[in-house]
């Protein structure tokens, strides 16, 4: 297992749209278990392939507090989603960096786990916040995307002035 590089907003390969996993071998499988390595180790609740600069869909997550039950998902589609919520939330690509934001209080997900059996999976609350945000670095959106245009500027210059000190 390794550590992955995580991208940073405002990285441009971030608003890559990642392709559908068309097998699940043994290169997504290592994937799946780096990134989970990476997710726990930043420390984090959720990874997309897209932040470790692979666009392929693939995400892994772990809302639990005893950090012990990663859930990797291949090929991941909401397939339902009601109500609304408002949660901070922050990004892994955003350090330091935490807004609210509106999504569905409920959805339904669908996708394949490691072995290729197809999955449904119903979540609300926190997890629904996770599977949604992770989704979306997917489709090659962050979640500052969501905030207005003056709070994302803010937010750029803050990220540049902290990678200038850590270069
Ligand atoms: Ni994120």
């Amino acid at each position: 297992m390794s550590l992955l590089p995580i991208l940073r907003f405002p990285d441009p390969r971030l608003k890559k749209k990642a392709a559908p996993v068309r097998s699940i071998d043994e290169s997504i499988i290592r994937l799946a278990r780096d990134m989970a390595e990476t997710m726990y180790e930043a420390p984090g609740i959720g990874l997309a392939a897209t932040q470790v600069d692979v666009h392929q869909r693939v995400i892994v997550i772990d809302v639990s507090e005893t950090r012990d039950q990663p859930l990797s998902l291949v090929n991941p589609e909401i397939v339902d989603s009601q109500g609304q919520q408002v949660c901070e939330e922050g990004c892994l690509s955003v350090p330091g960096i935490y807004d609210k934001v509106a999504r569905a209080e409920n959805v339904v997900v669908r996708y394949l786990d490691l072995e290729g059996e197809e999955k449904t999976i119903e979540a609300d609350g926190l997890l629904a916040v996770c599977l949604q945000h992770e989704i979306e670095h997917l489709d090659g959106k962050i979640f500052v995307e969501h905030l207005s245009q003056l709070k994302q500027m803010r937010i750029k210059a803050k990220l540049a002035k902290q990678a200038k000190i850590t270069a």
